[in-house]
C-alpha cells in the first residue's frame, strides 16, 4: 500500500505521515528532507542555489549529510525551496523517491508532489495544510525548542514567500491533485489531525476495495 501525503511547510504533513507509517507499518520518506539536503550541499560549496549547474552538482550529495541537523534549519528550507525550482533537480531526485514508493510492501512518502508526479497511483492521498499564522506558530515553537530565537513576523513571511515559490513554480507545483482528501490541521491538536488522517485513509481504502 502507498500513502501519499502532500501539503505546505510546517502543515503537520511530516507528523501526519510518521504517524500513518506507524499505524500501518510502512516505511516512510520525507521527500523535503532530500530537498534539504541539495539545499544545504549547495550552500556548504559557497554555491548559488538559483543556478541549476550548481544545484544539480549539488545532487550528489554524500548520505551522511542527512543526518545534519542543520537541514531542518528556515535557511536551509529556504535554500531548499530555491534548488528545488530546478527540472534537472527534480529529475535526479526523482528515481530515489519512486523506487522507494515502489518498494515491496508499499511505503509512505510525503512531500508536494507525491500524489502528483512520484506516486499518482498511490492506494490513499491526503493533501494537509493549514493557515500560514497556525504554520508559523508551529515552527516557532520548534525553533524555540532548537533554542533558537526567531521572530514569528520572519517566520511568518518566509513560510509565504516560500508558499509562493512551491505553489507557482513551472515543475512540479504545489497544488491539492485529483482524489486527494483534504486535511486542515489550523484547529486540531496532533492526536486530532492523526486520527482524522486514519480515517481519510481508511476511508479512501474503502472505497477502493
Ligand atoms: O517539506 P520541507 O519544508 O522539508 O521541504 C523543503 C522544500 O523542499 C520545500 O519548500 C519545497 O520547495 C521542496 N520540496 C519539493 N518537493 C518535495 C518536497 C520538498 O519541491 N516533494
Amino acid at each position: 500500500m502507498i500513502i501519499a501525503v502532500d501539503g505546505p511547510t510546517a502543515s503537520g504533513k511530516g507528523t501526519i505521515a510518521r504517524a500513518l507509517a506507524a499505524h500501518y507499518g510502512l516505511p516512510h520518506l520525507d521527500t523535503g528532507l532530500l530537498y534539504r539536503a541539495v539545499g544545504r550541499q549547495v550552500f556548504l560549496s559557497e554555491g548559488n542555489p538559483d543556478d541549476a549547474g550548481a544545484a544539480l552538482a549539488a545532487c550528489a550529495f554524500p548520505e551522511s549529510l542527512l543526518a545534519d541537523p542543520e537541514l531542518r534549519s528556515e535557511e536551509t528550507g529556504g535554500y531548499a525551496s530555491r534548488v528545488s525550482v530546478h527540472p534537472a533537480v527534480r529529475a535526479a531526485l526523482l528515481e530515489r523517491q519512486q523506487a522507494f514508493a515502489n518498494q515491496p510492501g508499499g511505503a509512505v512518502l510525503d512531500g508536494r508532489d507525491i500524489a502528483t508526479v512520484i506516486a499518482p497511483h498511490a492506494d490513499a492521498k491526503l493533501f494537509v495544510t493549514a493557515s500560514v499564522s497556525a504554520r508559523a506558530m508551529r515552527r516557532w515553537v520548534e525553533m524555540k525548542q532548537l533554542g533558537k530565537d526567531v521572530e514569528r513576523a520572519e517566520i511568518e513571511a518566509d513560510l509565504e514567500a516560500r508558499d509562493e515559490r512551491d505553489r507557482n513554480r513551472a515543475e512540479a507545483p504545489l497544488r491539492q491533485a485529483a482524489g486527494t482528501a483534504l486535511l486542515d490541521t489550523s484547529n486540531l491538536t496532533k492526536e486530532m489531525a492523526v486520527a482524522t488522517a486514519i480515517a481519510l485513509v481508511e476511508k479512501q481504502l474503502g472505497e477502493k476495495a
